[in-house]
């Protein structure tokens, strides 16, 4: 099926979290590794709980909640400025090397280009502008209007009401597997980012329609 629409997830596949790891090595030191994943699993486990139980609050929130757990496990404490330069750190993530040149060239192309997250629309829109990758999209579509948070049906259904397109020739183009298998459950096609040759796909009988070194990759 021809692709029309590409829905790029933005945290983890055109901007990369561990760009957090800069000031939790200032702050906490060798434990910045531990900390950072511990924090990024929680958030995407919040998430999940939260879309489950009805119980949406905005994503910024629900990435200070992680942060806070995985502070209080790895028993790290923090200055009220400490956390605040970490969470702001969240504002001004750094795209990954490889995404300004493939979306500029996508954005030349057939498809259109929307960023796609669990982010509210202001935040993630703040948040690409400060990557230099905003002007190439043709938009942003938040979960927000929908309470829940990927890989919740609803929203891939709503990227899809949300920029005029039918279901199946929308593409994710994501480096979480969760959210690829959010997509392709809801019947969009998914395209897997795996960065690192170590990451594994969840073993659930579902492969990506494609998978991609690099979002350069996309660039035919
Ligand atoms: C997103 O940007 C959290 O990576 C996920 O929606």
């Amino acid at each position: 099926m021809p692709i029309q629409t590409y829905a790029f997830d933005v945290y983890g596949t055109l901007i990369d979290t561990d760009g957090v790891l800069i000031f939790l090595r200032q702050i906490t030191g060798d434990q910045a590794e531990q900390i950072s994943a511990t924090w990024r699993s929680k958030q995407l486990e919040y998430s999940f709980r939260r879309g489950l139980m009805q119980q949406y609050i905005p994503f910024p929130l629900v990435t200070a909640e992680a942060l806070n757990y995985a502070l209080a496990v790895h028993k790290v404490r923090l200055t009220e400025s400490e956390h605040e330069i970490l969470l702001d750190s969240y504002l001004s993530l750094p795209a990954f090397p490889d995404a300004l040149a493939a979306i500029k060239a996508l954005a030349d192309g057939a498809q259109k280009l929307f960023a796609f997250s669990n982010g509210p629309k202001s935040t993630v829109s703040a948040l690409l502008e400060q990557a230099q990758l905003l002007p190439y999209f043709d938009g942003v579509v938040s979960v927000e209007a929908t309470q829940v948070f990927k890989p919740s049906p609803v929203v891939y259904q709503h990227f899809a009401e949300m920029t005029e397109t039918s279901i199946s020739t929308c593409a994710l183009v994501s480096g979480n597997s969760f959210d690829v298998l959010g997509a392709k459950a809801a019947g969009m096609q998914g395209i897997w980012v795996q960065r690192d040759a170590q990451t594994v796909f969840d073993p659930w009988g579902v492969s990506p329609d494609r998978v991609i070194e690099d979002l350069g990759a996309l660039i035919t």
